[in-house]
């Protein structure tokens, strides 16, 4: 199976949304990446419920999405309202990691843990049965545009063994620094999808640039 391209539209032209939500529809992308930022859980604040929503009007494919925010579990109803198909949260933001993925599912979504580059893989292990989706962070959460810390690629390989040795059916996701050079390591890894953000949208044409990613 070709690898799922998730284009992050932290890295759109705000002020073109609706094109650059567009190009994301008839390109090959396979999924939109959005990415909600608190202001304290990440040293960044990204946007809400509202481009959501707008997002949801229009969009033709599966929204993704990844909160980078404290508390999670207290907005868990609204992203489901907002039209949320795949709910990431981060493990450290979860004190009660299992309540908060059994309440995701309940809301009618599907569940993913964010790990952030120092948080091991094997703090899945009593979870990962339960998971639709880990995303293994590839940069410390908060901005597009940084550079790949190349240890995800050793961490991708363990959630996969990790994921083979249960029977998991979690898909292996991995976000931050992404390009061919660094997508195609990650591909042979084991990752399954593939965030994109600056790599895209900066590039002169983002719907070539995300067919040569759909190419890995
Ligand atoms: C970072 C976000 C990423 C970001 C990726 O905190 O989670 O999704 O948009 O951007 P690039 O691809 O530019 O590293
Ligand atoms: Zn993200």
């Amino acid at each position: 199976m070709s690898v799922i391209i998730a284009p992050s539209i932290l890295s759109c032209d705000f002020g073109n949304l609706e094109r650059d939500f567009e190009l994301i529809n008839q390109s090959e992308a396979d999924w939109f990446h959005v990415d909600v930022m608190d202001g304290v859980f990440v040293p960044n604040i990204s946007f809400g419920f509202p481009i959501i929503s707008a997002l949801k009007k229009v969009a033709k494919k599966t929204i993704d999405c990844h909160i980078m925010i404290v508390n999670p579990d207290q907005f868990i109803a609204e992203f489901a309202k907002a039209g949320v198909d795949i709910l990431t949260v981060h493990y450290e933001a979860c004190t009660h990691l299992h309540r908060t993925i059994g309440a995701i599912h309940e809301a009618g979504m599907k569940a993913g843990v964010a790990l952030n580059p120092h948080t091991p893989v094997s703090v899945l292990e009593n979870v990962i049965a339960d998971l639709d989706l880990v995303l293994i962070m590839s940069v410390n959460p908060g901005f597009g545009g940084q550079k790949f810390i190349h240890q995800a690629i050793e961490k991708v390989k363990q959630t996969k063994a990790l994921i083979e040795k249960t029977g998991s059916k979690a898909i292996i996701e991995v976000d931050g620094g992404v390009n061919l050079e660094t997508g195609k390591l990650l591909v042979d890894a084991g990752a399954q999808a593939l965030v994109a953000g600056s790599f895209v949208f900066n590039s002169p044409n983002p719907t070539a640039t995300i067919s040569s990613l759909k190419q890995l």
